[in-house]
């Protein structure tokens, strides 16, 4: 694994963040010292693909990167499912495809290069959107969670990641100071973590866990649950 040290040395300026070659190369080392529960979440991801993925369906990872979900995905399903990952990062895409390569699996894997927002989405019964919907526009998310939800199969669930902003201001401020920490602890040094947040902070764009909820609800999903957060990284588990 590839050692992220994209922001190590003093940036000027510092460009908008993007999905390029130099952060695909060091992706996995990236979110794991940036995403608090990020290993534990793909585990889980095993355990609910397990218990939901249906025969004869499709089961997408969208915004998939280096393909994380979507292994877990194929690791858990029946054999007859349909793996489909999208990303609209060539850079992500490549590396996923030679991923895969290197692993077995009994299923059809397809990784495509696209935007999910005007990627065909059907017969599905489990998609997974794990730290992705943050990068879409905000007006555009009511849309895509539209197409996702008339995607499903009666069953089928959604797999929703995102970092999410707080409703109280206290709590933001300390869940903000603790994320901070987290990547001290993981090595990060102070400049690294300050270049990486202005970079990112135009194109990741949070909102609060009420207003997911919300849209999840209005979208016509049933029933909706937040099954785990470790600081400001929830995820939510919506059933049809
Ligand atoms: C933070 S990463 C997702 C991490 C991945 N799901 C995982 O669990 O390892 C966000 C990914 O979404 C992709 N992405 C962002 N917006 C997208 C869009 N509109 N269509 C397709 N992919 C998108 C990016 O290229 C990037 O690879």
């Amino acid at each position: 694994m590839q050692k992220d040290k994209i922001y190590a040395q003093p940036k000027s300026p510092i460009d908008d963040f993007r999905f390029d070659d130099d952060i695909a190369n060091v992706f996995e080392d990236m979110v794991q010292r940036s995403i608090p529960g990020y290993n534990l979440l793909l585990q889980n991801i095993g355990v609910i693909t397990k218990k939901y993925a249906a025969p004869k369906t499709n089961l997408y990872d969208l915004g998939c990167s280096l393909g994380a979900g979507t292994f877990q995905l194929a690791d858990h399903s029946p054999k007859d499912c349909i793996i489909i990952g999208i990303d609209n990062s060539e850079a992500m895409v490549k590396k996923c495809r030679a991923n895969l390569k290197k692993m077995e699996h009994r299923q059809k894997i397809d990784i495509r290069l696209g935007n999910i927002e005007s990627s065909a989405i059907k017969n599905s019964s489990v998609v997974l959107m794990n730290w992705t919907l943050q990068f879409v526009e905000p007006n555009a998310r009511e849309g895509l969670i539209e197409k996702i939800y008339g995607s499903l199969n009666e069953g089928g669930v959604l797999v929703l990641s995102e970092k999410i902003s707080m409703h109280d201001q206290e709590q933001e401020t300390i869940f903000f100071n603790l994320h901070e920490r987290f990547k001290q602890e993981n090595g990060y040094s102070l400049l690294e973590i300050d270049q990486k947040r202005k970079a990112i902070e135009q194109v990741l764009k949070t909102e609060t866990e009420e207003k997911h909820l919300q849209r999840l609800k209005r979208r016509g999903f049933k029933n909706i649950y937040k099954f785990f957060q470790d600081f400001n990284f929830a995820s939510f588990l919506a059933i049809k």
